[in-house]
């Protein structure tokens, strides 16, 4: 069974259906409670129907204001027995109460080598800049944006060829692999 995972995302949601998957094949010991989008419009949601654990939408706009927007959503996931909190291309800012409440009990996928490219887009910052290698990091959130300790990364050469596109996707099948492994590594060593 492993750890007890609940999965936030806002949009396209590969990371999030590779982790589930993961899951379900127990290729890592983890579990899935709950899938939290902030976005109605996630088709993503229409594939993990009947798996098993939760789908829920819960939006800011619903809630008089973010804090009561935040403890709802620290509420569903306590009832879910959640242990863990993945970030997988959530798009709010959680707020220092929250991630006091859930201390290293959050995580998250950005798509560069942190401390290089925070914040968004980091894969064109990443070409634009013409480094040579970039990759995917999995770390810790605090209330610096993608400012929290490393986990793990991985990294992706940057070839003559490559334009935004391809490396968009040579980082996307890094960090597939890589958040699943950082998962399995948490629940082996405990929180
Ligand atoms: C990923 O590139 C992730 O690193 C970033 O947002 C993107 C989410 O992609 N935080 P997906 O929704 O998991 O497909």
């Amino acid at each position: 069974m492993g750890i007890s995972l609940g999965i936030l995302i806002s949009g396209r949601g590969s990371n999030m259906l590779n982790i589930v998957k993961a899951c379900l094949k127990k290729k890592i010991n983890a579990e899935v409670k709950i899938v939290i989008s902030n976005n109605t419009k996630s088709e993503c949601l229409e594939k993990i129907k009947n798996k098993g654990f939760k789908i829920k939408i819960i939006q800011n706009k619903d809630f008089k204001n973010k804090e009561l927007y935040e403890e709802k959503l620290s509420n569903v996931l306590k009832t879910e027995k959640v242990e863990l909190v993945c970030l997988a291309g959530y798009t709010k800012i959680l707020s220092e109460k929250f991630l006091k409440k859930w201390k290293n009990r959050v995580i998250n996928i950005h798509p560069s080598l942190l401390p290089s490219f925070k914040g968004l887009n980091a894969q064109e910052k990443a070409f634009n800049y013409k480094v040579k290698y970039s990759g995917c990091t999995v770390h810790y959130v605090n209330e610096e944006l993608d400012g929290g300790e490393i986990i793990d990364q991985r990294v992706v050469k940057i070839e003559k060829d490559d334009d935004i596109d391809s490396l968009k996707k040579k980082i996307l099948k890094e960090e597939h692999k890589l958040y699943i492994s950082v998962i399995d590594k948490l629940s082996k060593k405990g929180l």
